[in-house]
């Protein structure tokens, strides 16, 4: 069970739409996959269908010690994707963390453990902006990974700064296996010089770190939210979906050249 937070202190940078399609990818792969929504916000939670709701809840799974993860997990229309709503049903989770007195960063990880391992092949965290908020830093001492998209603007390199720095910190203070597994660019248009600029400089940047793969702007990817869908499953062929299939083969590779399966 690999766990990958998709985050950046930025807003709209592309989190909630890489989950959603990057974990469509992974069901096209055979993987079964789990979609934790950590933002209140709640965006991966109404862009995907659910056809069985949990009676259960995050902020129960937070507040009441006999309410595990597999209580609060929702079953999506697609086969193999299940998610754990985030919005609003997890302001009280928030809240109770906030108040707590001993534990509190590690109340997710807690949770996790009890999952079973072969429950699923990954989990996917969608993240707030807010890197300090105390459901940001439960995901990251929770998860293995750190997936960082980043949008092409003047302030992009400040953007994925930040996040490596709050990597390197998270690994020596609360999870010491924490690693970031690359950053890529989303919503990029070709047609644009400065895009144009980033593609070919990004790379030669964070050679370890920058995907080869970028995504393209695309109007299907705005439109696939509204289906209820990953992109994948709204329409194949697009632009976006290439780009989003390269990714995940991407993302594939570098998880096996570290040995995992
Ligand atoms: N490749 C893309 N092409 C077109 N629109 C995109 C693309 N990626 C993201 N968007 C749009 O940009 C906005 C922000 O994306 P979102 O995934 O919600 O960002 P975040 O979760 O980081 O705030 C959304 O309206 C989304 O539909
Ligand atoms: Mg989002």
């Amino acid at each position: 069970m690999i766990k990958i937070a998709l985050m950046n202190q930025k807003g709209g940078t592309g989190k909630t739409t890489s989950v959603i399609n990057i974990s469509g990818e992974l069901i096209r792969h055979g993987k079964k996959v789990l979609i934790i929504d950590m933002d209140t916000q709640g965006n991966a939670t109404s862009n995907l269908e659910i056809i069985q709701e949990a009676d259960k809840n995050m902020t129960d799974a937070v507040i009441d010690t006999n309410v595990t993860l597999n209580d609060v997990i929702c079953h999506t229309v697609i086969d193999g994707l299940d998610i754990i709503q985030g919005g609003t049903l997890l302001g009280g989770a928030f809240v109770a963390l906030q108040k707590m007195m001993m534990g509190r960063e590690t109340v997710l990880k807690r949770l996790l453990t009890k999952l079973p391992e072969t429950a699923y092949d990954f989990i996917l965290f969608d993240c707030s902006p807010s890197l300090e908020s105390i459901l940001n830093i439960n995901v990251l001492v929770a998860v293995d990974y750190v997936l960082i998209p980043i949008r092409v603007d003047k302030n992009s390199i400040e953007g994925y700064g930040t996040m490596l720095e709050t990597i390197r910190e998270a690994r020596e203070m609360v999870n010491p296996s924490l690693q970031a597994l690359g950053i890529f660019m989303t919503a990029v248009e070709t047609g644009s010089s400065l895009d144009r600029e980033m593609i070919n400089e990004f790379p030669n940047m964070l050679p370890d770190l920058a995907f080869q793969t970028y995504i393209r702007r695309n109007i299907e990817v705005r439109k696939a939210p509204l289906a209820l869908k990953p992109l994948c499953f709204y329409n194949p062929r697009c632009t976006g979906s290439q780009d989003y299939s390269n990714l995940t083969n991407e993302i594939l590779d570098r998880l096996k050249a570290e040995g995992i399966k």
